[in-house]
């Protein structure tokens, strides 16, 4: 498949077109085999990646570190806070100043329109890794792990419960255009980003792909090949603690909730996990759990995405 990524950046996997999604995706597989047959082509060798942080982060930083690292190249860690942004140099300048040092940006930011902003005044490849709006490489490594582990999005029920956040915002993007169903079940007030519901039903009509947003968690689970979750409380939102953990108390994926799906359901989250909120021990550490290599298919979904940017 012949498509060209060079220069582009990666905001919302809406800005993907379904092919492109196809071919990451494929991408992934690859780096992958690689990786397991002990390559390591520096194919961005003397590339460097620059990553801006103003949120904490384990698996996005180490990923796309070990990533850069493992393709030859470098990767830089920019905490926001040491940065000259901290005392109010505009987002728009240190993207023109970055973009004369570096080969492509991440930035894992609080406000969407950050990421938005630096990728207009950047002239190079800039990646989201994570916003209150979306986390698509998160939503790209989702699929990835759904089609190792199924070998197909079509006739299989993914259910996502909890918070209509970022992930999930992702999730409803990727879903829609691959072609799958997915049934997301929050409680009233919290779904998802209205927008993105309309953006995502848009594509589905193109793939034949079903989102369905419903409040009930137990028939949501009903007959579901896939259970994801995320946790209650994101980043940023902190203050809401103790009113969330009630609100959200029945869309808890325990063994109770679990039973009402197939009994081989997997369970995903894109972690970290808050153990006894959204997720109980025994689920996420039982059988059925697939969380850890969805976690580490990050790196793998990271690579293919790297080097079609930056190559
Ligand atoms: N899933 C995810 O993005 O994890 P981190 O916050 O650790 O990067
Ligand atoms: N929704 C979570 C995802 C963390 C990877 C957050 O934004 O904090």
């Amino acid at each position: 498949m012949a498509i060209n990524f060079k220069g582009r950046c990666l905001l919302s996997l809406n800005d993907l077109s379904s092919d492109e999604v196809l071919l990451l995706l494929e991408g992934a597989r690859v780096w992958k085999q690689q990786f397991y047959a002990g390559n390591k082509p520096p194919v961005l060798k003397g590339k460097t990646l620059g990553m801006i942080f103003q949120k904490p982060s384990t698996r996005t930083r180490v990923s796309f570190e070990v990533a850069m690292h493992q393709l030859g190249g470098q990767a830089l860690y920019l905490g926001a806070n040491d940065l000259q942004l901290k005392r109010g140099e505009t987002i728009a300048d240190t993207a023109r100043v970055l973009s004369r040092y570096v080969d492509a940006l991440i930035a894992r930011v609080y406000a969407h329109q950050d990421v938005v902003d630096l990728a207009q005044y950047a002239t190079i490849p800039v990646i989201n890794a994570l916003s209150d709006y979306s986390h698509p490489c998160q939503g790209l490594a989702d699929l990835f792990t759904i089609l190792e582990k199924k070998g197909t999005f079509k006739d299989i029920k993914i259910t996502y419960l909890g918070d209509g956040n970022n992930v999930v915002h992702s999730l409803m993007f990727g879903i829609a255009k691959v072609g799958g169903y997915l049934c997301v079940a929050t409680p009233k007030g919290y779904e998802p980003n209205a927008q993105v519901v309309a953006l995502a039903n848009a594509e589905a009509q193109k793939t034949k792909a079903r989102i369905e947003i419903v409040t009930d968690p137990i028939k949501a689970v009903r007959e579901a090949d896939v259970i994801y979750t995320d946790v209650w409380t994101s980043m940023g939102q902190e203050a809401e603690h103790d009113q969330r953990i009630q609100i959200f108390k029945p869309y808890q994926i325990n063994a109770q909730l679990t039973a009402q799906a197939k009994s081989d359901a997997l369970i995903m989250h894109c972690l970290p996990a808050h153990r006894g909120e959204e997720i109980t021990d025994e689920v996420i550490d039982g059988p059925n759990s697939i969380v850890w290599e969805q976690a580490e298919n990050r790196l793998h979904l990271q690579k293919a995405l790297l080097v079609q940017l930056m190559r």
